[in-house]
């Protein structure tokens, strides 16, 4: 939701920390600040807005001088997005600082405690509470930092991800995680450390990182070995050092113009990456050891409940289609945010795919807990290795679609659903509910989809130009049946994200029952209408449109004929069976959001009010 970034160690804190709020800015971009210690004392700026305004407010404010600071880069959840509410908050001595990413549920109690103790509040923040609770432990206790830390943070109900340091005392960082993820990066020789919500922002400086587990403190010193406790009952945890994967490409624009379409232009690479090592079509077999290590549980299951929010959603709803078309197995996909609060009914013989490309998303990750909690099985299938969810399922298989840094999903959802279709075919082979030679013929189109997906990426000239003619439109319908129906949902999520035009997503069939009512010349509908499926259908409804006047783009297979005598503008798309043209139809909705979105001159990689990752409620 919010990024935190935090250094300690010989070099200048300043450009890392700076450097790492911009990457981090597609966790929050409301308002962003930076702390640090120059030698003598600490310095202090914070602005709403970008880091690129915190860049300005800076240079005029502070000298950049330093090694030891802490940034974060804002999403509000408590008070509006302004100066003062910027994060870092100071205590109210000014010794203590702290930036904080997450909800404190309880803070208003704390803070009469804390005002009739003799506090007064500045901002609006919980956060600000928060730090001077830990003053008031330090004061009351006569105790170091880190101690003062896990006594306040045993008194707070909520999710955190901290780092405060202690301007009297500036040889360490504090930081803790409940339910916010936190990473501390370890320098050559322990002689420098990095704090960040994700590694992306020390990168280029050391692979070796340590991801605080829920509950977990670390006390970081230069020199010292990272020391990590719990929360809760103060034992010492051994920390396990990971390897990092990601390496700084990865995480750049190179040479694209945002990130959304560098990632759209990613998938058909993207998707190899997820069913290499896989999808083993010579051997005609597909091998995933999350499946095969519970392939008995899988098979005996009664059904399948998805979780999951936004994108992830729509990923599940398309794999409602496949699993059940396939494997025969009923499913059920619910928002994470409905199912964790509506005491639904799990029983062991249920198994819980929970999607998520963050791994972070918190109505996700307490539904699986919810679902662990009734005996079910949780199976994860997550974009970011060593994330919240991916630790918190039993079992699970990850996308590896890489770093996915425009808030707007796109290869997340393309490779979610390769994922599941991988499960679901192994599925359906064991329970054997496909024959053998359809299995052999899924196996070999699921590996035709990455040339087929760039054969589809040649459209976006011909979008471009589509987009031109609609991108002042204030309504837009997408429709799409079967299969098609969670791609017309995902389509018109893209365009609402990024372009703020109303969209809305349909069944092709259900328009007659209200949608048709808004249709005029006006109304631009998207129509997904390839040739496997409903497509007669589709074409009844297309003419529907028509003759109430609708303009229709359509998304057709190459070498139709019927819908381009009737539609006003026809994409095509190649031809794969039913079941996998979601990875294809998907494709020229996302550009013509993408083109729709650049040409109002929105900010496509950072849409207002959106984050990356919602780790609050
Ligand atoms: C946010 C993002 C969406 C994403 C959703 C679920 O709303 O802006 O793009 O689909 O969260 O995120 P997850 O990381 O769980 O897939």
């Amino acid at each position: 939701m919010c990024g935190i970034t935090g250094y300690i160690g010989y070099r200048d804190a300043y450009p890392i920390i700076i450097n790492g709020l911009q990457r981090l800015e597609y966790r929050g971009y409301d308002s962003a600040g930076i702390v640090l210690y120059d030698g003598n004392d600490i310095v202090l700026s914070k602005t709403k807005g970008k880091v690129s305004d915190l860049l300005e407010k800076a240079a005029k404010e502070i000298s950049p001088k330093g090694n030891l600071g802490i940034g974060h880069t804002r999403w509000a959840t408590h008070g509006v997005p302004n100066d003062v509410n910027s994060h870092p908050h100071t205590s109210q001595s000014g010794n203590l600082v702290i930036v904080h990413n997450g909800i404190i549920e309880n803070y208003d109690t704390l803070k009469k405690e804390l005002i009739n103790r003799g506090y007064s509040f500045k901002s609006d923040t919980d956060t600000e509470v928060l730090i001077n609770l830990i003053e008031e432990v330090q004061k009351e206790n006569d105790v170091k930092l880190g101690k003062a830390v896990q006594i306040a943070l045993n008194q707070v109900i909520g999710a955190y991800a901290i780092a405060v340091f202690d301007k009297n005392k500036p040889d360490e960082i504090v930081v803790a995680r409940l339910g916010s993820p936190i990473a501390i990066g370890i320098g050559k020789d322990k002689k420098e450390f990095f704090v960040a919500s994700d590694a992306s922002p020390f990168i280029e400086y050391t692979k070796e990182a340590i991801y605080l587990e829920d509950e977990e403190m670390a006390i970081i010193r230069v020199g010292k070995k990272v020391k990590i406790r719990k929360i809760h009952d103060d034992s010492l945890v051994d920390a396990s050092v990971q390897k990092l994967q990601m390496n700084l490409e990865q995480i750049e624009k190179g040479g694209y113009e945002h990130f959304m379409l560098k990632e759209i232009y990613e998938q058909p690479r993207a998707i190899t990456d997820t069913y290499r090592g896989r999808l083993l079509r010579e051997d005609g077999i597909i091998k995933m050891m999350g499946v095969e290590d519970n392939m008995k549980k899988f098979l005996n299951a009664d059904r399948i409940i998805i979780v999951a929010c936004g994108t992830s959603w729509h990923a599940g709803l398309v794999a409602e289609y496949i699993f059940e078309d396939l494997a025969r197995i009923p499913v059920e996909v619910e928002y994470a945010s409905e199912f964790r609060y509506r005491n639904p009914v799990i029983t062991e013989n249920d198994i819980i795919i929970a999607i998520s490309q963050s791994g972070e998303t918190a109505d996700t990750l307490a539904a699986i807990k919810l679902a662990k909690s009734r005996g079910a099985f949780v199976f994860g299938v997550c974009n970011v290795v060593g994330s919240s969810i991916a630790r918190e399922t039993h079992a699970g298989a990850y996308t590896h679609a890489g770093p996915e840094i425009g808030v707007a999903s796109t290869k997340a959802f393309t490779t979610q659903i390769t994922v599941l279709s991988l499960i679901a075919l192994r599925l359906a082979r064991a329970k054997g509910t496909v024959s053998s030679s359809d299995y052999r013929y899924y196996l070999q189109e699921l590996e035709l989809i990455p040339e087929k997906v760039k054969m589809a990426l040649t459209s976006d000239d011909h979008i471009k130009k589509i987009s031109e003619i609609y991108k002042d439109a204030t309504n837009f319908l997408y429709l799409g049946r079967g299969y098609n129906f969670p791609v017309a949902l995902e389509g018109a999520l893209k365009l609402k994200e990024i372009s703020y035009i109303h969209a809305e997503g349909y069944p092709a069939a259900e328009m007659k029952h209200g949608p048709i009512a808004l249709i005029d010349e006006n109304m631009p509908i998207v129509v997904i209408a390839t040739s496997k499926g409903h497509y007669e259908k589709v074409v009844s409804n297309i003419q529907e449109i028509k003759s109430r006047s609708g303009q229709i783009i359509a998304v057709v297979t190459e070498g139709d004929v019927q819908v381009k005598e009737i539609a006003d503008h026809v994409i095509e798309i190649p031809e794969t069976n039913e079941g996998f043209t979601p990875l294809l139809t998907t494709i020229p909705l996302q550009l013509l959001s993408y083109h729709i979105a650049v040409m109002r001159n929105c900010n496509v990689d950072q849409p207002r009010n959106l984050a990356k990752s919602v780790t609050v409620e």
